[in-house]
């Protein structure tokens, strides 16, 4: 559509500059009339293009997380502003099991993640389900029971069939097994998660198999934080994707949570140079690689502004680095907005982790990574 307007003034300066007649000398020369002062031209204003729109001309989705504010009684403009600025919706909360299959083992709560599925149809957003199996926010019907490993495994079956059944053909992706791994070593985490505990690792096998089999069309991606940097838990999960490849297990992506903060002395932020050959690493793997939770906090209030600018610099490096690896299709930061940031409530005395503020002004942040995306 750009092209084709930008084709068309070309063609209309040519034509102009060709035509006009009187070139065999028979017009009769015409009175020079005064000149008349002329006038400023004035340039259309073209709005400026959004997150959306650059990311797409980078052949990459930038996305958001969805959650209270929006199902919450927010003003249209937010609708609005997600829409423009996002090419990706995820669900922050509502596709987890605390949320969509809190009450009881057949029961499920459809519509908060049906009305986020249907705003990204209406607006042609693709929608990143988040998240199959997690050790955290479980019911207490599934928690406080002891189940066999058996009924454990008949309980992964019907909650993918549920789940990924509902929504197959929908959605771009899901995070089947979201943070599997103990920081640190890396190690399998079982504290907290029923399947990890009862059958080890081989739930993250069955989660995948499961997935496939409902939705033969949906990415399958592995999601976790502290994996941006090199280390033990880094190679932890490349080994346990390795593992899973070499058995068939069908896996897709891997997601970096890319949670970060700014410290003190400006460090925190992985450097582009080190997210790049992360994303490498795992992309030689025939992963897809997407940054799925993305926010940057600093120390709230009272924020130097070197750490501001640490803050924006760390953006734009995680922007770069995603467009400088071809497996690398998706960014999606953690929220709109600072005042609905999971942050300040999680980690006390840090905050403004996210690309606007809590009037939804662009921030330095925005534009370091509207900059990234050649902006
Ligand atoms: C967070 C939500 O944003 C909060 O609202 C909730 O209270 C806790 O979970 N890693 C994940 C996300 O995979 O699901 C978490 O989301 C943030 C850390």
């Amino acid at each position: 559509m750009k092209q084709r307007s930008v084709l068309f003034g070309i063609l209309a300066v040519v034509v102009s500059a060709c035509g006009g007649g009187g070139s065999d000398g028979t017009t009769a020369p015409t009175t020079p009339t005064t000149p008349t002062t002329p006038t400023t031209p004035t340039t259309p204003t073209t709005p400026a293009p959004t997150l959306r729109q650059l990311a797409a001309a980078k052949g990459r989705s930038f996305g958001t997380a969805l959650d209270a504010t929006f199902f919450g009684a927010n003003p249209a403009a937010y609708d609005t502003l997600v829409a423009h600025e996002f090419s990706m919706a995820t669900p922050g909360n509502v596709m987890k099991w605390s949320s969509i299959h809190r009450d009881s083992r057949f029961a499920y709560r459809w519509a908060n993640p049906d009305a986020l599925v249907a705003f990204a149809q209406a607006n042609g957003m693709q929608v990143r389900g988040h998240t199959l199996f997690w050790y955290q926010q479980n019911p207490a019907w599934l928690t406080s029971t002891t189940w066999s490993a058996d009924t454990l495994k008949q309980l992964m079956k019907e909650h993918v069939d549920s789940v990924v059944g509902h929504y197959k053909g929908k959605l771009h992706s899901w995070d089947v097994v979201n943070e599997a791994l103990n920081d640190g070593a890396g190690t399998l985490r079982t504290t907290n998660n029923p399947w990890a505990t009862a059958l080890g690792s081989a739930y993250i096998d069955l989660a995948f198999t499961e997935a496939r089999r409902v939705d033969p069309s949906v990415l399958l991606f592995y999601n976790d934080y502290s994996l941006e940097f090199p280390g033990a838990k880094q190679d932890s999960a490349y080994a346990l994707i390795q593992g899973m490849k070499a058995r068939g297990v069908p896996i897709d992506g891997i997601g970096f949570q890319a949670h970060f903060q700014v410290n003190a002395d400006g460090t925190g932020v992985p450097s582009r140079t080190t997210l790049t050959s992360t994303f490498n690493r795992f992309a030689a793997l025939g992963l897809k690689v997407e940054i799925t939770e993305l926010d940057i906090r600093v120390r709230t209030p009272g924020a130097t502004s070197a750490e501001l600018a640490a803050q924006a610099q760390g953006y734009g490096d995680v922007v770069a680095a995603c467009l400088a690896v071809d497996a690398c299709d998706a960014i999606v930061v953690w929220g709109v907005n600072d005042g609905e940031s999971w942050i300040p409530g999680t980690f006390p005395g840090w905050g403004q982790a996210l690309l606007f503020d809590d009037s939804f002004g662009k921030k330095a942040t925005y534009n370091a990574v509207r900059a990234a995306l050649g902006g």
